[in-house]
């Protein structure tokens, strides 16, 4: 990682469907920006991979204020997917992030199943393509078509814009989908999005929460709703992450790999969704009070492995399934 860093006896590295990553530690998209922010902290091109924040087809200016509340131990944000749209994020992030070497997951996101589609096919036809390493296709946004219904909370919609993206997809480019946890069944829904093509599963996106002011007595964000984020959801994301590992180890949906996301701020928070089932993992709100965060929890995560005697990462990913017995 940093050049302080002392060289360590655990392989850190991640196969995520096919592509060799040498950590497992990645931005969660929308948190650090398109990495420029974030590289005056760390190196970006020295994480496991940057994640971008959703890119759409055009540009979204995003919703009015206030759009972000704070909570007890996180946060609500309806920022609206706001963004530059997919060709200036081709040409000036994307353009950015493949100058400095960085591995790229480029989120993708989208208003129609053929939004997503589309985005996709300017990512990967782009000359900045050989920086990506994988597409997050973040379903955890509303389907304008279906009257607003997330396309995360729908398996017919989940699949049908992962089946889209999947023919934009060149071969050996692992497709990441990105699950919210507002489901009824959430090992459903990764059956459905794995069956549509997936190469792997990114959980979890924030949870929907609101905040009243009670001052004013209304609520607090201009669109009501907001994703809640950081520490209050580490245990939902924990749980997701062991449900559907807990599923694939028992052959009751394909096995890929799960990318965690969810409160981490410490190694030992990333530990945890490791142990349930994560291959690689996401920091997001816990960057915005320190930037250095990706970075330091991969040291604290390493250091936290090898003193518990692995050699290698890939032998913690799902093991707490294997020292429970119900
Ligand atoms: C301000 C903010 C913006 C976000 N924007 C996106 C986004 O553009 N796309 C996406 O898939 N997730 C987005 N997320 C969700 C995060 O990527 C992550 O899944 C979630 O915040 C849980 O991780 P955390 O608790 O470490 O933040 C956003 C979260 C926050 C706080």
């Amino acid at each position: 990682m940093t050049a302080a860093t002392p060289p360590s006896s655990v392989d850190m590295s991640v196969d995520l469907a096919g592509v060799r990553l040498p950590n497992p530690m990645m931005t969660a998209s929308g948190c650090a920006a398109n990495g420029r922010e974030m590289h005056r902290f760390i190196d970006v091109a020295q994480l496991g991979a940057f994640v971008t924040k959703s890119v759409k087809a055009q540009p979204v200016s995003g919703r009015g204020t206030p759009r972000m509340a704070e909570t007890p131990s996180g946060m609500l944000n309806s920022i609206g997917l706001q963004g530059p749209g997919v060709q200036a994020f081709v040409e000036e992030d994307l353009a950015w992030l493949h100058s400095i070497g960085a591995r790229v997951v480029v989120s993708i996101a989208g208003s129609t199943a053929s939004e997503f589609a589309g985005v996709a096919r300017a990512v990967v036809r782009s000359r900045y393509a050989s920086a990506v390493a994988a597409i997050e296709v973040n379903i955890s946004c509303p389907n304008v078509a279906n009257r607003g219904l997330v396309f995360a909370c729908d398996p017919a919609s989940s699949h049908k814009v992962m089946t889209l993206v999947r023919e934009e997809v060149p071969r050996g480019l692992p497709m990441l989908a990105k699950l919210s946890p507002d489901v009824t069944d959430i090992v459903e829904i990764a059956d459905t999005v794995l069956k549509a093509g997936a190469h792997g599963l990114t959980m979890i996106n924030t949870t929907l929460g609101v905040a009243i002011d009670v001052d004013r007595l209304r609520p607090h964000l201009i669109a009501a709703t907001g994703g809640l984020s950081g520490p209050a959801i580490r245990p939902i994301a924990v749980r997701a992450v062991w449900q559907v590992a807990g599923a694939m180890r028992a052959g009751r949906i394909r096995t890929a790999p799960i990318v965690g996301a969810g409160g981490v701020r410490t190694g030992r928070d990333a530990l945890e969704l490791v142990a349930a089932g994560a291959s690689a993992i996401q920091v997001g709100t816990a960057a915005f009070n320190d930037p250095t965060a990706p970075e330091r929890v991969g040291r604290e995560l390493e250091a936290l492995i090898a003193e518990r005697g692995f050699t290698r990462l890939s032998e913690v990913t799902g093991i707490a399934h294997e020292r429970f017995t119900p």
